[in-house]
């Protein structure tokens, strides 16, 4: 069922990541991306694609992690990502992206997610360094990174409490909890 997977399709950080994921797996996913809707369906998105070893230790230092969990600045060695996506948008085709990544970067994750592979989408990127890591031409935007592997941490969903608290935040377990707002909160008006 899709609520199973989307449920199932967690922010996940930390990683085994000696599992290796085969780039024709990321292909794969990508393809997802390239199904997804795009405005005017112009399709402005491009690609790049690492299960390098060498690589993604790279762009690991390019990218902030998980805010809230200060002061834990991200995954150690052996539990990072064993294979990044890279959104970019290509401005020869459209000056601005709108919703197009998100619904791209949502398709892989789900079919990462349906494979077994946990991700996170990155906004918090050094640009200026994972461009020149990748060696990315100006004329590429970068929009998102997609951090893959086989989760090695527990994450649970739980309704946002009375004091209104978003913050995810890790239990005594190490557990990783997300606080959501309930339908309730979120649907204004209810007709029909
Ligand atoms: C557009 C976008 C950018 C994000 N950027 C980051 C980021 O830079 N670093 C990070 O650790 N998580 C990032 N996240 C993950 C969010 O923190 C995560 O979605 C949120 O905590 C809710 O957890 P969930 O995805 O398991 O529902 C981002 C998510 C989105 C949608």
């Amino acid at each position: 069922m899709i609520e199973d997977i989307v449920k199932a399709c967690r922010s996940y950080r930390r990683f085994h990541q000696e599992q290796w994921i085969e780039p024709r797996t990321l292909r794969e996913l990508v393809n997802l991306g390239r199904l997804s809707a795009s405005a005017a369906n112009l399709q402005p998105l491009k690609y790049i694609i690492s299960s390098d070893p060498n690589l993604n230790a790279r762009i690991y230092p390019t990218l902030a992690w998980a805010g809230y969990l200060r002061p834990w600045i991200g995954p150690d060695e052996g539990e990072r990502p064993s294979a990044y996506i890279i959104i970019l948008g290509d401005t020869e085709i459209a000056k601005n992206f709108g919703c197009d990544h998100g619904i791209a970067a949502q398709s892989i994750v789900l079919g990462a997610a349906e494979k077994g592979i946990g991700g996170c989408m990155i906004g918090s990127i050094e640009r200026d360094r994972l461009r020149e890591v990748l060696s990315i031409p100006v004329r590429y935007e970068i929009l998102l990174v997609l951090a893959l592997g086989y989760p090695k941490e527990k994450v649970v969903l739980e309704d946002v409490g009375p004091d209104g608290d978003i913050k995810y935040y890790r239990d005594a377990q190490d557990v990783h909890h997300v606080p959501k707002r309930t339908l309730d909160e979120i649907i204004l008006a209810e007709n029909g």
